[in-house]
């Protein structure tokens, strides 16, 4: 997976997410976040945390970015890039997790931080056993 997309793709969507975690509304935590993804038509749709004064209606920055791409009318997310100010490359929380997996479990999850450190998951790698549509039918 990790070599999946060609190195300059990849370094657009870095791009992309570290200018979009400059858009970050996060007034409560001092903990901005960006992300961007890659569609399978090619357009890229980027996202930060939007947080709220009732705390747990706060959004990450990855769903923010697959919300938008979907919106947009995307199906199918190939890449996804997340980006903070943190030690080690920032870590997506569960939510993100399960909702990466809804729209492609071979999505190359790019996780990084600013100080350049990266790794690299499929969101499969990332939520085994995932919740699916399939799990819905009732017996
Ligand atoms: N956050 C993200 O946007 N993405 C992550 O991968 C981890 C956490 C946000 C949620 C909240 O606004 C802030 O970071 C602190 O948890």
């Amino acid at each position: 997976m990790e070599n999946q997309l060609d190195q300059t793709a990849r370094d657009k969507l870095k791009e992309k997410a570290r200018e979009a975690r400059e858009r970050a509304y996060v007034p409560y935590s001092p903990f901005p976040v960006g992300a961007a993804v890659l569609t399978a038509s090619g357009s890229i749709y980027t996202g930060a945390n939007i947080e709220n004064a009732s705390y747990p209606l706060s959004i990450c920055a990855e769903r923010t970015a697959i919300f938008q791409a979907i919106t947009a009318g995307e199906r199918e997310i190939i890449a996804l890039a997340v980006t903070a100010d943190t030690a080690r490359p920032v870590s997506p929380c569960g939510a993100c997790r399960q909702v990466m997996n809804e729209f492609n479990p071979e999505m190359d999850v790019m996780m990084l931080n600013l100080a350049g450190a990266e790794l690299s998951r499929t969101a499969g790698e990332l939520l085994p056993e995932h919740f699916t549509a399939g799990d819905l039918e009732q017996s």
